[in-house]
């Protein structure tokens, strides 16, 4: 499955409709970061300019003009070079820009200061996503200078500058079919690796190296990388949020908290699954863990069409609220305690973001002061978690040091909500009976872990032998 250069031309079409006549819109590529001396990150591209071109080559420009005869969708690009590609790798070129993309019109990058001015004169207005990079801010005014300098000879700059991300996210916050089997990829690769990763677990390994195993598979189901850094969190770990450290061991009768998701052809997937390392929940831990599974189920069926976006985190709040204080973890009137926010030392955070190109997905929440209503198309995660810190006092002792988050990611239909990770094992009962099937049989090993991990398996059938 891809985005099919149709798509791409649709996507600039809208953006063009959108900006009305006489404006231009310029779009600068993702830089190349240096991670150290000779070595750069791995080059992802800007997600805007990547949505609306699929062209993924640093040192590139965009530029939409609705209405120009001799082409409405130019880009600017780095030249074929027989020397760098032997070093780096292939380069498009124009030539390759005008064959394999929807463009009309493809220059050198290195001819841009002489284009751009010319290709300004006479709009009214410049769709441009101002101070998100202040070398290319320059740019633009210089452009723009050379125009004003020009104003005697007929020249006419520019006079208004509009920021281009409003218009452009609304576009992308609603997804396309072809969009949506997308993110399914991503979903199902990341769903995937975590049924792996609960197959694969056991104590005594290292964080980053169960973290290895979603990378795997990742990569094997086609997402060239994790969306995001990985937070693999065993025990008390869980209960810091942007844990991305993972190097700690993973202890027998701890769980696990993994939120990680792969990336397929720049779409996120964003899914978290909290299991136990030995394979079997504790009491307490079933107990936080069945709270929060309750109250993720009841906000998934508030994704619906004419809900607004905090519905599903208000039902979040109801639910964890009510049930801390039957755990014991708050004391006091469900309503007055939702009311002074006292949830918030067990769930500080929010119950989703919308999800697209980004892990957090571009779009506005509100629409002027109110919550924005849910439309077929809209994509979101649903997170709740509760983390109880292991110095929590008020807290009863067999809740301390337990976090658990469970993440889906979500699509508004017309019917019920998709839920694009539904292939990741989510209950008590479904998790413990994937990592009971994964439990070596044998205990003739020297590896203690092992046979901590077929102890649990006769646990596990003493239990069902009970029924
Ligand atoms: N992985 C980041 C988040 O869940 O929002
Ligand atoms: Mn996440
Ligand atoms: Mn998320």
């Amino acid at each position: 499955m891809k985005i099919t250069q149709q798509e791409y031309a649709k996507r600039c079409r809208n953006v063009m409709q959108s900006m009305g006549k006489n404006a231009i819109a310029i779009l600068p590529s993702a830089t190349e970061k240096a991670r150290n001396s000779d070595v750069d990150y791995s080059f992802r591209q800007d997600s805007n300019f990547h949505y609306l071109s699929g062209f993924d080559e640093p040192e590139s420009v965009l530029v939409l003009i609705p209405g120009r005869k001799q082409g409405k969708v130019v880009m600017f690009c780095r030249e074929r070079d027989p020397t760098m590609e032997i070093w780096y790798g292939y380069r498009s070129g124009p030539e390759g820009v005008l064959r394999d993309y929807s463009v009309d019109e493809a220059f050198p990058i290195g001819s841009i200061d002489d284009i751009l001015p010319d290709l300004l004169d006479g709009k009214d207005r410049v769709y441009y996503a101002m101070g998100s990079r202040p070398d290319f801010d320059s740019q633009v005014m210089a452009w723009v200078n050379v125009l004003r300098g020009k104003v005697r000879s007929g020249a006419q700059p520019p006079s208004q500058f509009v920021a281009l991300d409003q218009l452009l996210h609304e576009l992308r916050l609603i997804k396309s079919k072809t969009e949506i089997g997308m993110m399914q990829e991503a979903a199902t690769a990341s769903a995937e690796a975590h049924s792996r990763a609960m197959e694969k677990v056991k104590p005594g390994m290292m964080e980053y190296q169960l973290e290895a195993e979603y990378i795997h598979e990742f990569m094997r189901r086609g997402c060239r990388s994790p969306a995001y850094p990985s937070i693999v969190g065993g025990g008390k770990n869980a209960c810091i949020l942007h844990y991305v450290e993972n190097n700690q061991v993973l202890q027998d009768g701890d769980l696990v908290l993994v939120d990680a998701g792969g990336e397929y052809d720049h779409y996120a997937g964003d899914l978290t699954r909290t299991f136990p390392v030995n394979g079997v929940f504790s009491d307490a831990q079933k107990e936080i863990y069945e709270l929060v599974l309750k109250a993720q189920l009841a906000a998934i069926k508030e994704v619906k069409v004419g809900n607004h976006w905090n519905k599903p985190h208000e039902t979040v709040i109801r639910i964890l609220t009510k049930g801390l204080v039957k755990l014991g973890l708050l004391k006091g009137s469900v309503s007055t305690l939702i009311k002074e926010e006292a949830y918030s030392q067990y769930y500080m955070h929010r119950t989703g973001h919308w999800l697209g190109l980004d892990v957090h997905d571009v779009g506005d929440y509100k629409v002027g002061d109110k919550w924005r209503l849910l439309e077929p198309g809209m994509v979101l995660t649903v997170e709740p978690g509760l983390y109880i810190s292991v110095d929590c006092k008020s807290a009863p002792e067999k809740y301390r040091g337990i976090g658990v988050r469970i993440e889906d990611d979500v699509v508004v239909t017309k019917g019920e909500a998709l839920v694009l990770t539904r292939d990741a094992p989510k209950t008590v009962a479904d998790i413990e009976k994937l990592m009971a099937k994964s439990a070596p049989v044998s205990v003739q090993s020297n590896n203690k872990s092992t046979v901590k991990k077929a102890k649990t398996k006769k646990q596990l059938k003493k239990k069902s032998s009970l029924k």
